[in-house]
């Protein structure tokens, strides 16, 4: 029996959101069609044969196209889309995005509402619930989440075994796969009592396993949670506590925190949450799905950028190198890239990044400016005016601006995407529980196409 008290905390799975079948809305819907009209007639040239397939939320079924064959013993058509450019891997009903517009919304709630007015928490509960929690239901949850964000004193000795330079990613990940031990009941994931159960474990935990990777990195002594105080007032308690008998809490860094965990908190089908669905689709326990996500997200090109921003701003050094920087970007065949910059749904200025710009000088009048801030400026000002980014639709990002301030309240480089980590926490698991309610789901394994050597038999060494 876990170490836990009986109460199993339930969070509600909102009913009428548990299915995901969806009001008919594609665009010809929105135009007044009939059903009929809705479908596509695709003629294989290769056989003069017709086929009509439905068009639903503006797609089409991949399998639809298997009927389409040259030879009745043939497979069928199957659709080739490396790194899914083009491919709804799900329905979702949690986070929209209009990359174009620059449009982020956490269950039909704009991003710049969310930050300014909810935190945190509130988010997390919207995100898997599907609705604003009442008072009664927000401060039940943050009283779980407050009750649960102690560790077993073997995850201490486990993270004793890093090395003092270890990546504080890399304990992170590897500290949350090895939970997976401690809570065998997570193992049943269809039932929704424990899912909601190791979901506030999870979200619980993220930022006392945060502040001790910290801690170890630094030699200092562990801090336990303090219950008293919020959930990024304990974490910043943890991180930074030393002899006092309580830590004291500043307001705006406490509140900027919460809103950088807000802006990170989920971003419909990105790399980290689709490693997230992916492993969870074969039932495996939420932690060691975690654990998966946590690895995707580490890489340079998804969250570890913002650990790779201040890297090429210190590189840049000052803001006269900026215009030799940015030429080297252009001339270097995507060899060299502007850190921060780009996106693969956003082709416009990433919504985040604007609430993050605004929030860093809150930041900065508390912990002083960030020199690195003017280079950043000025990269960006002359990155939108060139025809290079422009034309390629590069934006800033969200890892933009955010690693300024993670350094401007004294976290390491090599700790940033630990601090988005904590905040993806919220989506990685409001996906993961969407997607195990999800009819049309089942594990996931893609096809290829092969282009590999004909069969052919096995040749004896001597006769090679
Ligand atoms: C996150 O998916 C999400 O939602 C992610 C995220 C989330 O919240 O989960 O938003 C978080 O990961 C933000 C992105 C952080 N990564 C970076 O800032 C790293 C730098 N950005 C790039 O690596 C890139 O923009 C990606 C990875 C973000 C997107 O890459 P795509 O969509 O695969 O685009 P691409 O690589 O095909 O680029 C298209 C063109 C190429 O040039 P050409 O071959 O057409 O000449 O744009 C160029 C690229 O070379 N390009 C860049 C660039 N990003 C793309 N050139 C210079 N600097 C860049 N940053």
């Amino acid at each position: 029996m876990p170490f836990l008290r009986s109460r199993t905390p339930f969070l509600p799975w909102n009913p009428t959101l548990a299915g995901l079948e969806f009001p008919f809305h594609s665009s010809a819907a929105r135009k007044g069609k009939t059903m009929s009209e809705n479908t596509l007639t695709i003629r294989d040239n290769r056989t003069g044969k017709e086929y009509v397939v439905p068009v639903e939320n503006d797609t089409i079924k991949a399998m639809d196209l298997r009927k389409i064959k040259v030879n009745p013993e043939d497979f069928g058509l199957m659709t080739y889309d490396p790194a899914f450019l083009n491919t709804a891997s799900c329905k979702s009903k949690i986070t929209f995005i209009d990359g174009d517009k620059g449009i982020l919304e956490y269950r039909g709630y704009p991003i710049e509402q969310l930050a300014e007015k909810s935190s945190f928490l509130e988010v997390a509960w919207l995100l898997w619930n599907g609705e604003l929690p009442t008072k009664g239901e927000l401060d039940e949850f943050t009283r779980h989440v407050t009750h649960h964000t102690y560790l077993h004193e073997n995850i201490k000795k486990l993270m004793e075994g890093f090395r003092h330079d270890a990546h504080p990613m890399g304990m992170l990940q590897s500290t949350v796969g090895a939970l997976s031990t401690f809570y065998p009941s997570a193992k049943q994931v269809n039932d929704p009592r424990q899912r909601a159960h190791h979901t506030i474990r999870l979200i619980a935990k993220m930022p006392t396993i945060a502040a001790f990777a910290y801690r170890h990195s630094i030699g200092f002594p562990y801090v336990y949670p303090d219950n008293e105080l919020s959930y990024v007032g304990n974490f910043l308690s943890m991180l930074r506590k030393m002899s006092e008998p309580k830590y004291k809490v500043n307001p705006v860094l406490e509140r900027a925190l919460d809103v950088l965990f807000i802006l990170h908190a989920d971003h419909e089908q990105n790399c980290s949450t689709n490693a997230m669905r992916a492993i969870s689709s074969a039932q495996t326990d939420p932690y060691s799905s975690l654990s998966g996500a946590i690895s995707a997200l580490y890489g340079p090109l998804h969250g570890g950028a913002n650990e790779a921003v201040l890297t090429m701003l210190r590189e840049i050094g000052t803001i006269n190198n900026v215009p030799a920087f940015v030429k080297e970007v252009k001339e270097g065949q995507g060899e060299k890239k502007l850190m921060g910059f780009g996106h693969r749904v956003y082709k416009n200025y990433d919504p985040r990044a604007k609430v993050i710009k605004g929030l860093a000088d809150q930041v900065f009048e508390v912990t002083g400016k960030n020199p690195l801030l003017t280079i950043a400026v000025e990269l960006e000002r002359i990155a939108l005016q060139d025809d290079y980014f422009v034309k390629r639709k590069l934006y800033p990002n969200v890892d933009f601006y955010s690693g300024l301030i993670y350094e401007a309240m004294g976290f390491p480089p090599d700790y940033f995407t630990v601090l988005f980590a904590i905040g993806r926490t919220a989506g990685w698991l409001a996906q993961w529980h969407e997607m195990v309610n999800d009819p049309d789901q089942k594990i996931a394994r893609p096809r290829q196409v092969f282009l590999g050597p004909a069969r052919r038999d096995y040749v004896p060494v001597e006769k090679r």
